[in-house]
């Protein structure tokens, strides 16, 4: 199957402030790569990976606070040689300018790089200080885009405030079939300010598979997906302000699943507001 689908492009999108394209799904690392150094831990991950570029992905995101994620990614992108297909994001979660300076050298270390294209302020910890760091390691070309995360919309105002004000490539926030309120400001507020959108627990770290566990997905969902993951996929995929999702495995067949989302029609703008009904009581 996987061998079948590596023939059909994957759905791209643009980053608005450069116009490069990248495909729109992503693969995340929380928990996920966080794993030891033996083959039956890694060879699964190494199996994610590899078939993740042979779908036509490329966008990884970790963080130094995924304990050994950035390294295992790192690792095995580069015994795979598939260290230079990747588009790698990855994060800086610490206080203080010479902390976040030695953070960001450990990452690019263990991720194995010279170059990182997206380096994003972890939950905006300690960000005035960071993003300064950011701007100047994005000037000498060590990061070529640069950007916010956060996990929890009760960060949206400040999320937005922050969007708002500075000039910045790319912000990453939660938002799912689940969980909508990033429709309400910040999707429209990205838009506006031409700010990329990676978009992190599209299945709220798994919690919406118990919420559908039994149950088919309904008729008019066939054309555009197979399963609740790429029903959920899609649905985010839909929304015009959403650059790429970064879903989370450790599964080959997840993998292959979550990929298929990107070789479907996306739902039109009447199947959106029908899978979202499924979600809202
Ligand atoms: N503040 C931040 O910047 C921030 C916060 C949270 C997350 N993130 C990023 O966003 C990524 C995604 O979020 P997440 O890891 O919280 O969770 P998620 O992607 O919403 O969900 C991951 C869970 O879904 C399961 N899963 C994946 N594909 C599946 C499929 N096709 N069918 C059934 N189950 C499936 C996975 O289990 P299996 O391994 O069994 O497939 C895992 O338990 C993170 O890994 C991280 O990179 C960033």
């Amino acid at each position: 199957m996987v061998e079948m689908m590596t023939r059909t492009r994957q759905l791209q999108r643009t980053i608005p402030k450069s116009g490069q394209p990248i495909p729109a799904i992503g693969l995340g690392s929380w928990q996920t790569f966080d794993v030891g150094r033996s083959a039956s831990d890694r060879a699964p991950l190494a199996a994610v990976l590899k078939a993740f570029v042979g779908f036509g992905g490329a966008v990884v995101d970790s963080s130094p606070m995924y304990g050994r994620s950035e390294a295992v990614l790192g690792d095995l992108s580069s015994q795979l040689r598939l260290n230079d297909k990747l588009f790698v994001a990855t994060k800086v979660f610490t206080s203080g300018q010479r902390r976040g300076v030695a953070q960001m050298r450990q990452s690019l270390r263990r991720l194995r790089r010279t170059r990182i294209e997206l380096m994003q302020i972890h939950n905006l910890v300690d960000w005035r200080t960071q993003l300064a760091t950011l701007r100047a390691w994005k000037a000498a070309g060590t990061f070529r885009y640069i950007g916010v995360t956060h996990y929890t919309s009760s960060a949206f105002d400040q999320l937005a405030g922050v969007i708002a004000a500075e000039e910045l490539d790319f912000v990453q926030l939660p938002y799912s079939i689940i969980r909508r309120e990033a429709e309400r400001k910040l999707l429209p507020l990205a838009q506006k300010r031409r700010v990329a959108v990676l978009v992190n627990r599209p299945f709220e770290a798994g919690a919406l598979f118990a919420r559908t566990r039994g149950r088919p997905i309904p008729t008019f969902a066939r054309p555009f997906a197979d399963s609740w993951a790429q029903l959920s996929l899609s649905f985010i995929l839909a929304h015009p302000a959403v650059t790429c999702v970064l879903p989370a495995t450790s599964k080959l067949a997840h993998l292959v699943d979550n990929m298929g989302a990107g070789l479907k029609r996306l739902p039109d703008a009447a199947e959106r507001r029908k899978v979202a009904a499924l979600f809202s009581s």
